[in-house]
């Protein structure tokens, strides 16, 4: 799985074969310009998964239940699912498990959710930004969470930001595919923000494995249009 926010990458991810693109609500970090995910809006998420849907013909479209669209109440939160089904996302991901009977409704209006559990970026300013699940009763808590998603009807499960072998028991405990990101590899799959692999954001997290210098390249070829066009 990987991310993608427009209509050009989300073609490319496509045809390159990534099995799921994720309209993350990292689109508000990588694309919009924030400090983090909280100002992002349904508006913005609608925008982003229209453009995104466009460009995927293979590939399975989810889209992230930004902050502030699933709090206040279940009926909410399944409106604003049913808006990115209209959008073009063929599924919802939601983080936490504070929100079990939103879940199993949005379930139950025929959207399949994914699960989020370690880091959850929209709850930043009470975990930090930091490992979760260090500890045994951290450990357990994060399980629980799992499992309890699972029975809710998740189809998937996002692990982020927690030690390698939590991620392999979360993975054993589990029947659903757990996607990784940070997380180490004893998951099934493995997500990563697309701009971060791409080098096309100044400061990816540490976990994150560079596979191009994509904003080196972008730069030498503008300083070769410029000089071209000052000659
Ligand atoms: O918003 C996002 O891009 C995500 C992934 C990093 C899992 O939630």
């Amino acid at each position: 799985m990987l991310t993608a926010y427009d209509y050009p990458f989300a073609r490319i991810l496509d045809e390159a074969g990534v099995d799921i693109v994720l309209v993350g609500d990292s689109l508000g970090n990588v694309a919009l310009g924030y400090w983090n995910t909280l100002p992002v809006t349904m508006a913005e998420m609608l925008i982003h998964t229209q453009a995104v849907a466009r460009g995927v013909k293979r590939a399975l479209v989810v889209a992230d239940l930004p902050f502030g669209s699933y709090q206040e109440n279940d009926d909410q939160a399944v409106a604003n699912a049913v808006k990115l089904v209209k959008a073009g996302a063929e599924a919802v991901k939601i983080e936490g498990s504070g929100y079990i009977p939103a879940i199993k409704k949005i379930i139950r209006a025929g959207i399949p959710v994914m699960g989020h559990v370690g880091f959850t970026p929209q709850s930043v300013n009470i975990l930090g930004y930091r490992v979760q699940g260090v500890g045994s009763r951290e450990e357990k808590r994060i399980l629980a969470e799992a499992r309890l998603l699972e029975k809710a009807g998740c189809f998937a499960l996002v692990l982020e930001l927690i030690p390698e072998k939590l991620a392999a028991g979360v993975t054993k405990a589990v029947k659903i595919p757990t996607i990784g990101i940070g997380a180490g590899k004893k998951v099934d799959g493995q997500v990563l923000v697309t701009n971060d692999l791409l080098g096309l954001y100044d400061d990816p997290p540490s976990f994150v494995k560079k596979y191009a210098d994509l904003k080196g390249v972008i730069k030498t070829a503008l300083k070769r249009y410029i000089l071209d066009v000052a000659s």
